[in-house]
């Protein structure tokens, strides 16, 4: 590989071009796709035109959302195939650019061109006017495509548990964020994931990560069986069970970004919810249950503030309707309050 100097991303075109988001942890089995999967899934619901790009040779990106890809990331990556020829639709406003395990024989091909580190962020240059958001779904290790990913990168989110060793690797990720891009790097978000309120240490390490790096910090993702019964599915959170903490907690994580990104899904051309095309999947794996009825709305209203404050550190509350619940919520600590509808919690 050729050394390459640390450089601080080009923010010049921010506003006409797509965001480019990567989606990064060294740390496997941490919630990376489930995060990309959801996020882009309701960012697409709220009327954002969203390509999804997995760079990691699992290819774990088509199987949770239940399509069946012809082309993928490497024909545009060494074949030199444009994006678009490669796409494979998935939902309405979201596109992906999979991957297989081809990819594994791509690395090193990528690794001994002179501008390695670079190949993605042009591969990808053409198609970023067509979506408001590319999120891009990395492996959980350190690969010639991972940095490809970083170097591409806008904006970083870092999904983590709250355990000892995540946070350990989570510093380890934040510093070599700094070191590729420079600076802040773009870090975005950390987002806590399988979270565990119940638990004394989980609840312990939420706060010793907020203290470490404050307001980078959102809302936890809480564990949830739904969230991993509906990648088997083939289907986002909000298709699979909208009522679910999962898809409450995913949706509060669309709205948080969505306020942080200046991303008003209201003012798209076409009403929120439901998607402005009901498309249905293309090729959808065939599911093993009957198909659910067509989600219900995910997210009415975006973060609107209430005038109650946080009991526990005394802010102005948010709130957002999701999933038929009324949730109260502060952007600053973990406080949460929740009134249920209609229909039982799972
Ligand atoms: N909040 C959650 N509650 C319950 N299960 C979850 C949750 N988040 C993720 N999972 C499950 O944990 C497993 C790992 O998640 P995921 O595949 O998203 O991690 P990853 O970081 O992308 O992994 P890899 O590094 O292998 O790509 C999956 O089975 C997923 O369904
Ligand atoms: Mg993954």
């Amino acid at each position: 590989m050729h050394e390459v100097r640390p450089e601080t991303c080009s923010m010049w075109n921010q506003w006409l071009m797509g965001r480019i988001v990567a989606v990064t942890n060294l740390k496997g089995g941490i919630g990376k796709t489930t995060t990309v999967v959801n996020l882009s899934a309701g960012m697409a619901l709220k009327g954002a035109r969203v390509l999804l790009v997995d760079v990691d040779a699992q290819g774990n990106l088509a199987m949770a959302l239940g399509v069946k890809p012809r082309r993928t990331l490497y024909e545009v990556l060494v074949d030199g195939a444009r994006v678009a020829d490669c796409l494979t639709p998935a939902r309405a406003n979201l596109d992906l650019l999979a991957a297989d395990e081809s990819l594994l024989a791509a690395q090193p091909t990528i690794a001994r061109r002179a501008d390695w580190p670079r190949v993605l962020e042009q591969a990808l240059r053409p198609a970023r006017n067509s979506y408001d958001f590319i999120f891009i779904d990395c492996g959980g290790s350190l690969t010639v495509l991972n940095l490809n990913a970083l170097y591409a990168a806008s904006d970083v989110v870092i999904p983590t548990t709250v355990e000892p060793f995540s946070l350990r690797g989570l510093e380890l990720q934040v510093a070599q964020i700094a070191r590729v891009k420079g600076g802040t790097g773009g870090l975005r978000a950390i987002v806590p994931t399988l979270f565990d309120p119940r638990t004394r240490q989980s609840v312990e390490l939420l706060d010793q990560l907020r203290a470490r790096y404050g307001a980078l910090v959102s809302a936890p993702i809480r564990v949830n069986v739904r969230l991993s019964e509906s990648s088997a599915q083939g289907r986002s959170i909000y298709e699979y069970d909208p009522r679910s903490r999962g898809a409450i907690d995913y949706a509060l994580l669309v709205e948080h970004l969505s306020v942080l990104w200046s991303f008003n899904g209201a003012s798209a051309p076409a009403p929120v919810f439901p998607p402005r095309e009901a498309s249905a999947p293309v090729q959808p794996a065939a599911p093993a249950v009957a198909p659910p009825p067509p989600p219900a709305p995910v997210v009415a209203g975006s973060g609107s503030v209430l005038s109650a404050t946080c009991p526990n550190c005394g802010r102005t509350l948010l709130r957002a309707t999701v999933a038929g619940y009324k949730v109260s919520y502060c952007d600053h600590c973990r406080y949460r309050r929740q009134e249920l509808a209609s229909g039982p919690r799972r």
